[in-house]
């Protein structure tokens, strides 16, 4: 079953007129379902089994949900769930591309005065990155144009966060992470912690576009859609300190030729930074001797207080 249900319910033709009667059984329903609830004694699940029912069946209603599309449906979820194991997250790619996951995280990040904005978290994190010096270089070989990446951390009052942990990951320039590559490989990612100053500094990679993996449902989705599945150029942070709320977020380079049009809708204007261009052979911030062409970007943080 592929994910397209074909054209036997071509627009137009849904049977879309409902008598009074047809109503009323559907209505029934509904409430049946939703009375099912009524013993459950954790009031957050019942909540959310109850609206997840409304929404679920008024969508069904909506669109009058053929048979034959409610088992194209089922068809995709369980390729989906065939696709998804220890390092491959098919529903997550799913949450991704329809938005979810950024509504989640909009929901549960709100603005808090200056704090810097989050963003996806993605599926390319691993908690063993190596640990750099500030000014140190995450690159481990990994290929693309070099990038001098600085900035401070702070709190929303402008002080400095020193020993604030700072890790950062990225696609190299053939749109792969190093654990594409192979499991145990680290590369264009590492961790630092900031100076006393609330300051750092590092070396990475000019971010290029890549695409999501799209070998799988999510991207037949996609195709069927004609969407694209190509992310916006990004840097991935995450950045911790005891006194503040952990913040995950990306840079992205302004002028991206993907740009809002990222498929997992991650982009923020707040986030969107300017990365110089810097002729081949030019002097460096460290005095780093670099052959070809480099680039260099500014990233003030400010991190919002635990608990806000
Ligand atoms: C990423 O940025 O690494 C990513 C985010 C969402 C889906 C796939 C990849
Ligand atoms: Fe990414």
């Amino acid at each position: 079953m592929s994910t397209n249900p074909g054209s036997d319910v071509e627009n137009g033709h849904v049977q879309r007129e409902v008598s009074p009667e047809q109503r009323a059984v559907e209505e029934r329903l509904v409430a049946n379902v939703v009375a099912s609830f009524d013993a459950c004694e954790d009031l957050r699940l019942k909540e959310l089994m109850v609206s997840l029912v409304k929404h679920l069946h008024g969508f069904i209603r909506e669109v009058r949900l053929t048979e034959r599309e409610w088992e194209t449906a089922i068809a995709f979820l369980t390729r989906a769930g065939h696709i998804t194991d220890d390092v491959r997250q098919e529903f997550i790619l799913l949450s991704d591309t329809l938005g979810a996951s950024m509504q989640t995280i909009n929901i549960n990040n709100q603005a808090y005065a200056n704090a810097t904005e989050a963003t996806v978290f993605g599926p390319f994190f691993v908690a063993d990155s190596p640990e750099i010096e500030v000014g140190g270089d995450i690159v481990f070989g990994a290929p693309g144009e070099p990038c001098w990446v600085e900035g401070t951390v702070t709190d929303t009052d402008g002080k400095p966060l020193a020993g604030a942990r700072i890790e950062v990951w990225e696609a190299d320039e053939d749109g792969l992470y190093d654990v594409q590559r192979d499991a145990a490989k680290r590369a264009a990612r590492a961790h630092l912690f900031t100076r006393e100053d609330g300051s750092y500094d590092f070396w990475g990679l000019t971010p290029t576009p890549y695409p999501i993996p799209n070998d799988g449902p999510v991207g037949q989705m996609l195709e069927a859609v004609g969407r694209s599945p190509l992310r916006a150029s990004h840097l991935h942070f995450m950045v911790s300190h005891e006194n503040a709320r952990t913040l995950v977020t990306h840079i992205f380079p302004d002028g991206d030729p993907i740009g809002w049009k990222d498929t997992v809708f991650g982009v923020k204007e707040s986030l969107i930074k300017t990365f110089e261009r810097q002729p081949a052979q030019s002097p460096t911030p460290d005095g780093r001797a670099v052959e070809g062409t480099w680039s260099r970007v500014r990233f003030d943080i400010v991190l919002a207080p635990a608990g806000a």
